[in-house]
């Protein structure tokens, strides 16, 4: 049986919180602080503080609710992408190696491209990790990993696409040796920084 899905609000003396959890899993939240507010008087002063609490509670509400509702239809439209593609392009689960069944940690999605005139011949791979996950090289790892098997079915070529301040995932593509080719804005509507895959350089 699933868990129920449950709203939290909690507010301390300087805060007001929400959380959407599921079972023990926390699956968005949102924190309004109002410690400016008291910053003035030196310390938390209970009106000031119930006011506070009153004004943040509706909207941090909406943004956990915002949160959960955006990534549920993430995994939706990963889902309809998915929908036809043959292995390995798909959407892969990072998932560390451990004794019994670990859950996914992030997600490498190796999906093809299309830009304005439709589809454009070329893949591409990305990273995300939860957060608690970063900084342990498990998305260079598990790129890399999704990478070899893409060139093992002489998928290509692979592109990845970053923010132009996503210094952490231009990183990853540096780490895996993908070669920068410079901003561009052929894909998505965005200005991004385009990477290519080695292999088929
Ligand atoms: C982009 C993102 C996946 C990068 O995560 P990350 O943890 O920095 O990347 P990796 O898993 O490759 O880990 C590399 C880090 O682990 C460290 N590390 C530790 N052990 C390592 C190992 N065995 N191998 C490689 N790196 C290792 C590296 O030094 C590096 O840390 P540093 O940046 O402080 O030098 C992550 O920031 C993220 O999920 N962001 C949100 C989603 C996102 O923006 N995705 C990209 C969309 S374009």
């Amino acid at each position: 049986m699933t868990a129920p899905l449950v709203l939290g609000i909690e507010t301390s003396c300087d805060e007001t919180g929400a959380g959407l959890v599921r079972g023990h899993e926390l699956l968005a939240d949102a924190i309004a602080s109002s410690v400016e507010q008291h910053a003035r008087f030196g310390g938390v002063v209970p009106e000031v503080a119930s006011r506070a609490h009153l004004e943040a509670m509706v909207p941090a509400v909406d943004r956990a609710l915002a949160t959960a509702g955006e990534a549920r239809e993430r995994l939706q439209r990963w889902h309809d992408h998915e929908q036809g593609l043959e292995s390995p392009r798909g959407l892969w689960a990072i998932v560390p190696l451990g004794s019994g069944v670990q859950p996914p940690v992030g997600t490498i999605p190796l999906l093809p491209l299309a830009d304005a005139d439709g589809p454009a011949g070329l893949t591409e791979v990305g990273w995300h990790l939860h957060p608690d996950h970063q900084g342990r090289g498990l998305a260079t790892e598990a790129a890399a990993a999704v990478l070899a098997v893409a060139a093992e079915a002489g998928i290509g070529p692979v592109l990845a696409m970053t923010d132009l301040d996503n210094i952490r995932s231009q990183a990853v593509a540096a780490r895996l040796g993908m070669r920068d080719e410079g901003i561009t804005q052929r894909w998505f509507g965005l200005t991004m920084r385009q990477f290519r895959y080695l292999a088929d350089a």
